[in-house]
């Protein structure tokens, strides 16, 4: 089933999100800094300015607290006949609210919406540790990163 626990709610991120939450969702996952209300909506509107990325938060509707989130990208090509490839970043559930499957149904609701806007595949980084998660999630192991930070 792809139903989510009674009391969370799944749905696209709000501008209202700032308060409740979406912020330190995320920092479960890494380093996030400071940002203003200022600087995240103006992040937000660029983002919803083009229809490329979807950010999905799933919310505890009892305390109005964001608990989960995920991003997908749909990235357009010139190949496979201008093709879309989704791309998964930034998956995160918070510490206490793990092993409730919400990161599963953010998942398979991130690749919904990838099928639906017509991307030929979905792919995603993740480290070794959460190798196991991706594959209950349906994924496969399936090429190599590397990066180039500066
Ligand atoms: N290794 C192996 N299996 C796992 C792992 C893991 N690290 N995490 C969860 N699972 C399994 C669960 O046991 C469950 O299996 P079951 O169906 O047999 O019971 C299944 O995967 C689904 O688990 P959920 O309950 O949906 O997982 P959760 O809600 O805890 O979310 C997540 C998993 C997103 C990895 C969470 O632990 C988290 O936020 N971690 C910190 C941030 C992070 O690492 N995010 C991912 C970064 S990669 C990226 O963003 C593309």
């Amino acid at each position: 089933s792809a139903a989510l626990p009674e009391g969370y709610t799944a749905r696209s991120l709000r501008l209202s999100d700032y308060d409740a939450g979406f912020l330190d969702c995320l920092r479960v996952l890494t380093t996030v800094g400071e940002i203003s209300q200022e600087q995240f909506a103006e992040r937000y509107q660029w983002m919803s300015s083009q229809d490329t990325y979807y950010v999905l938060v799933i919310e505890d509707t009892s305390r109005g607290k964001i608990v989960g989130t995920g991003a997908l990208l749909v990235e357009r090509k010139f190949i496979h006949n201008l093709g879309l490839v989704g791309h998964i970043e930034d998956i995160a559930v918070a510490k206490d609210q793990q092993g409730k499957k919400l990161g599963l149904r953010l998942i398979q609701a991130l690749d919904f919406i990838a099928e639906k806007v017509g991307c030929y595949k979905t792919i995603l980084d993740c480290s070794e540790a959460n190798e196991g998660f991706y594959v209950k999630c349906g994924f496969r192991r399936a090429g190599l990163e590397m990066a180039h930070y500066y």
